[in-house]
């Protein structure tokens, strides 16, 4: 199938199952809110965000959209969204550091209002080469974890210069996008570029965010005997009691069949840890930033490097040791796999475009820090996927309305 039928009938699928970004549709195309709003957006530049792109586009915005990782573009997607919808896209699979910077620059030359940006690099561009552009941006929405905590230390030095909405903190986004749409989309990746199995293997996972406890969950699922690594002691509590091994990295790594990091933190795995691995071990990065797993170290310590297969590149250390490292210890979800399911991005999805809309109608009065997801939005989104689910809940009774908001006493 050539690449624009097949970039096509890929966004009609996710369109088809994108129920909720349906009904948003519809309501921002009725309220015209953001109508002429210029909006400049850098996500992974597949299906569901072209569904995305499409929506602001449909209801009236000005959308240029750029891949947020030079890895994880679907080709397919991007040459339909340019040919086929008329939606300027600057993206490719396999981009240099170079294209990936000026597809970044392209998509800022709209000069927006709006920016949604996944890992903050548009916005890091606006405080720095592109300051000039600043001024004109009513606000942005981040979509992921590493991007917030980027903003958070931007932040924190007072050098942030407009308002920011922490998509990735609605629970509408973090409860399913970081823990069921990377459990899954993690072994999307992992399957499409090994083919090798998971059950009866010991499998490490960095990090017990949302992210790490969705593939730990997923990889015990599957029949593995799961580890967990982690720097925060609550946090090795709870992988602990949720059932998995817990240890220091430097002990995990010498049984590891597979290592998964998602921790947003850099060199998870490093010099020692190579020096200690199991041979054979398969690594993978599931983080936003290629620096988890530590390159520079496995490329010094490596005797010889080649591709074994598409999204594996097999590293013989001087030692011996084989260690193979998925999609360039870029995110594996994308690099190998499809992203997340379209039903999650349908949900996070609608968090960013009604985020979009807060940001239009609310900016004059948006102070300059960054704002949680109005806990109205994220009740919306809820109430529109339990629907489309099929799925009714219960309501409170006036009595019980009165009964939880008065002081009382206990009986
Ligand atoms: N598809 C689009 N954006 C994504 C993201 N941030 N993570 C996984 N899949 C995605």
């Amino acid at each position: 199938m050539n690449l624009l039928k097949k970039g096509i009938l890929r966004l009609e699928w996710a369109r088809e199952h994108m129920d909720v970004m349906k009904d948003i549709r519809k309501e921002l195309k009725e309220n015209g809110i953001l109508e002429g709003v210029r909006i400049s957006m850098a996500l992974h530049v597949e299906a569901k965000t072209g569904i995305l792109a499409l929506t602001l586009q449909e209801i009236g915005a000005k959308v240029r959209l750029a891949s947020c990782n030079p890895l994880s573009t679907d080709d397919s997607v991007a040459v339909a969204l340019n040919e086929e919808y008329d939606l300027e896209t600057f993206a490719r699979k396999g981009e240099d550091s170079e294209e990936y910077y000026r597809n970044l620059n392209s998509v800022l030359d709209l000069n927006p209002q709006i920016v949604i940006d996944d890992g903050a690099d548009l916005i890091f561009l606006l405080h720095t080469d592109r300051k000039d552009l600043a001024g004109n941006i009513w606000g942005a929405n981040e979509e992921t974890t590493t991007g917030v905590v980027r903003l958070r230390a931007l932040e924190k030095e007072g050098r942030l210069s407009f308002p920011v909405i922490d998509v990735n903190d609605a629970y509408m986004k973090h409860l399913f996008d970081n823990r069921y749409g990377t459990g899954q989309s993690t072994f999307d990746g992992i399957f499409t570029a090994t083919n090798l199995l998971i059950a009866g293997k010991t499998f490490v996972v960095g990090g017990y965010g949302w992210c790490g406890r969705g593939i730990a969950m997923r990889a015990k699922g599957l029949g593995a005997d799961v580890i967990v690594t982690e720097v925060d002691p609550i946090k090795a509590i709870e992988a602990r009691m949720d059932g998995f091994r817990v240890m220091p990295m430097i002990e995990a790594v010498k049984e590891a069949d597979f290592i998964v990091s998602a921790t947003g933190c850099k060199d998870i795995v490093r010099k020692e840890h190579f020096e200690a691995i199991k041979d054979g071990a398969v690594l993978a990065n599931s983080g936003h930033f290629d620096n988890e797993i530590s390159k520079k170290d496995l490329e010094e310590m490596a005797a010889s490097v080649r591709k074994v297969r598409d999204f594996v590149d097999e590293y013989i250390l001087k030692n011996g040791k084989k260690i193979y490292l998925l999609g360039e210890g870029r995110l594996i979800n994308l690099a190998a796999g499809q992203g997340h399911p379209v039903e999650i991005m349908d949900m996070s999805f609608a968090i960013q475009a009604l985020s979009a809309a807060y940001i239009a109608e609310n900016y004059e009065n948006m102070e300059i820090k960054v704002h949680q997801v109005p806990y109205e939005i994220d009740e919306k989104v809820a109430r529109i996927k339990l629907k489309s689910m099929g799925i009714g809940i219960d309501e409170l009774t006036p009595e019980q309305i009165k009964y939880v908001n008065e002081w009382r006493e206990g009986t």
